[in-house]
């Protein structure tokens, strides 16, 4: 087995490192440099240029050239090149394998297994999606760790020795991350963590692209103005003032060249981007109210991520907290050198007596219930797991069917805070059927439990509590790999597929016979073609032993 190394895929620019020495080491990439932008160009060969290389390709080939592909994690949306279609999570894959590849020559051994750091307010789906560019780019992804729970490693690990309550704001070039920890003695405990996956640096250069001109439209002059927004925004950072020069930008209804020419002030900059830069103090102050702390009690604030470099944002973190923000650890490189310290902790580098963590589930978890009233029926929100519960972690509610004779019930998971049901985010569900009519209006009682692990990945399970039968059923999306598309028929195709041929078939000819009365021989069968074709031998075992129990029953 290889040793693990840290990755850390950001918005705007990535990097890798490993332990060497007892210390996080960030590793160079090609060109040398430790920091390599997220830009993927790919070339009508099909062949791919990653990071400065495929940046010099935004202003000649925008359309087969990729940034900020971050943003678009999970969401399904097609990008195309070359009249190719590709996912954001194969975009992604590219980036990761070049990262691996740099490692691999530095270090001159393979590499096959990786620590991905996310935002902490990345969702279920976004982990999952994340963890599955990590299989594509050929790597098992050990965990995924949390972007600020990285950089407290990075920051606990040398002041391993202190007690204090830190608070870390994490602004980058596409997320914000708020979270709240207690370091004691080696001891890291995250106590809470809140953010916005869509507020970043880049907003600020969309910001002042808008203000500067539009270009709609014009592919090239926008990356042009990009660029020239995302200098003009760094320069201010140190300076008053800014010459935006962009000679020939675009052409006028006349086909003339047009030109454009502003100095920009730092003043003018603040006032452009005053109100986003404010709205990170409600996630915040709501982390800090999460985590039981007050604003007196933290010992220290950490700043990290690039955009923690503009003078307003540092002041506004200072304000809101009357505390002085530092920037002792090195804003750019801190995520991956707690990602690499975690696949140290994992390749057991280092001990539980160097350094323990624990992190939590920034998320209400819970699912969907029906409010019966007088007056109107109206579905709710009842949460399972509160955010920022320490994870990984069990919980199990009972619930009762909504209908005296109601035989199956669909177990809609959400996550998100509010209680009223649309304003949270679906996850996944799973039909729970087999459940006994109750009698004399007593209804069966259900057993719903959320099981969240240490990569923040959700598992639901439900079963019917009942005296002489019990029926369970587990939510499709288990572990981290998502769910191939399975070709059921294929399933005897299957490696060790013999031995479950007859128990299958009995049960086929069972269903055929209509003696299948709730439905769950069926969905059993189905579950184990899919564990068969999956290849997963220990829960195809369990599931063979239900289904024998269920048939006994049934007979
Ligand atoms: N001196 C500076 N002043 C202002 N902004 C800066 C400065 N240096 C870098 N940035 C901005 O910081 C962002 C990149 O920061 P960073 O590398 O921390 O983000 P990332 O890790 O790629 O993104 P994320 O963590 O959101 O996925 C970019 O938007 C960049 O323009
Ligand atoms: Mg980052």
């Amino acid at each position: 087995m290889s040793r693990i190394v840290g990755i850390d895929l950001g918005t705007s620019t990535s990097e890798i490192a490993c332990i060497v020495d007892g210390a996080p080491k960030v590793i160079p990439n090609t060109q040398g440099k430790l920091i390599t932008p997220s830009v993927v160009h790919i070339r009508e060969d099909g062949d791919v240029l990653v990071g400065e290389e495929a940046a010099e390709y935004l202003f000649t080939r925008p359309e087969c050239t990729f940034i900020e592909v971050k943003r678009l994690t999970g969401s399904g949306e097609v990008l195309c090149a070359h009249g190719k279609e590709y996912d954001p999570e194969d975009i992604q894959a590219i980036l990761l394998r070049y990262l691996v590849g740099c490692a691999e020559t530095y270090l001159k051994e393979k590499i096959d297994r990786a620590v991905i750091t996310v935002p902490a307010y990345f969702t279920d789906v976004q982990r999952r999606a994340t963890a599955r560019a990590g299989e594509l780019a050929g790597l098992s992804v050990e965990r995924i760790i949390n972007e600020p729970t990285a950089a407290a490693l990075d920051y606990g690990l040398v002041n391993r020795k202190e007690c204090k309550n830190v608070l870390i704001y994490d602004l980058g070039g596409g997320t914000l991350d708020v979270t709240v920890l207690e370091l004691f003695e080696g001891v890291l405990d995250v106590k809470a963590s809140r953010g916005n996956n869509h507020l970043g640096g880049k907003d600020f250069d969309e910001i002042i692209m808008r203000n500067l001109t539009d270009t709609a439209g014009d592919e090239r002059a926008t990356m042009r103005l990009k660029k020239a927004a995302e200098d003009c925004k760094i320069a201010l950072s140190v300076q008053e003032v800014y010459n935006v020069s962009l000679p020939f930008l675009s052409t006028d209804r006349n086909g003339k060249p047009v030109s454009l020419e502003k100095n920009i002030t730092r003043a003018k900059f603040e006032e452009w981007i005053g109100e986003t830069v404010a709205s990170t103090k409600e996630p915040m102050m709501t982390a800090l109210a999460d985590s039981g702390l007050s604003a007196a009690d933290l010992s220290i604030v950490l700043l990290v991520g690039g955009s923690t470099r503009i003078p307003c944002v540092k002041k506004l973190v200072e304000e809101s907290l009357s505390a002085t923000a530092h920037s002792l650890i090195d804003p750019d490189l801190t995520v991956v050198r707690g990602a690499a310290i975690q696949a140290g902790i994992l390749d057991g580098v280092f001990t539980s007596a160097d350094l323990v963590i624990t992190d939590v589930c920034p998320y209400t978890l819970g699912i969907e219930v029906l409010h019966e009233s007088f007056f109107e029926d109206k579905l709710l929100f009842d949460p399972i797991i509160p955010r920022n519960t320490t994870i990984p972690v069990d919980k199990s509610k009972l619930y009762f069917p909504v209908e005296t004779y109601q035989t199956a019930v669909d177990i809609k998971a959400y996550q998100g805070d509010s209680s009223n049901l649309e304003d949270n985010e679906y996850l996944g569900e799973v039909k729970l059927t087999g459940i006994p009519p109750s009698f004399r209006g007593k209804k069966e009682p259900i057993e719903v439990t959320f099981s969240y692990d240490v990569n923040g990945i959700l598992q639901v399970k439900a079963c019917v509590v009942s005296t002489g039968r019990q029926v369970s059923a587990e939510i499709s999306t288990t572990g981290v790999k998502p769910k191939p598309q399975l070709d059921l028929t294929k399933w005897e195709k299957a490696e060790g597929a013999k031995r479950f041929r007859p128990a299958i078939r009995k049960a086929e000819k069972m269903i055929a016979d209509e003696l299948d009365e709730g439905g769950d021989l069926e969905i059993l069968v189905k579950q184990i073609k899919e564990a068969l074709l999956l290849n997963k031998v220990e829960y195809t075992d369990k599931l063979r032993n239900k289904l024998l129990e269920l048939m006994d029953i049934l007979k």
